[in-house]
């Protein structure tokens, strides 16, 4: 088990989208500490359920202040946005379905932070700053 630990670099400068960040992290973290017990029953697509809710409210959320402040690429995130949504419903399916593991769900959900965060939505910080 390894905790996503919350680092400076993830800050994308609006206190929204930074506060939603580090609540997903810590419904990341969640799904990390449960991943050592033995018998998860349902809790854990009880908490897979809740981490994709958290995205899609989160995701809304970022769409709309992209909206707020005309930002130009609202379409190609609205899009991404949904790819993302999409593909987690898969992995979780395939948990369901056994054929993955929560390690899986973990790490494809850590590359979804760690890389939408860095590369998208540190964008939107630095255009709202500008406006
Ligand atoms: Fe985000």
């Amino acid at each position: 088990m390894h905790q996503i630990i919350w680092k400076e670099e993830f800050l994308t400068g609006v206190e929204e989208i930074d506060r939603q960040h580090q609540e997903f992290v810590k419904l990341i973290n969640r799904l990390n500490i449960i991943q050592g017990y033995g018998d998860k029953g349902n809790y854990a697509l009880r908490l897979m359920d809740e981490v994709g809710k958290y995205a899609e409210y989160h995701f809304a959320s970022e769409e709309n202040i992209m909206y707020l402040t005309e930002h130009p690429h609202l379409d190609d995130q609205q899009k991404m946005h949904k790819a993302l949504i999409l593909k987690y419903r898969q992995w979780t399916e395939s948990y369901k379905n056994h054929k993955a593991e929560i390690e899986d769900i973990i790490r494809f959900l850590e590359g979804w932070f760690t890389e939408h965060t860095i590369n998208q939505d540190k964008k939107i910080g630095v255009f709202v700053k500008k406006k």
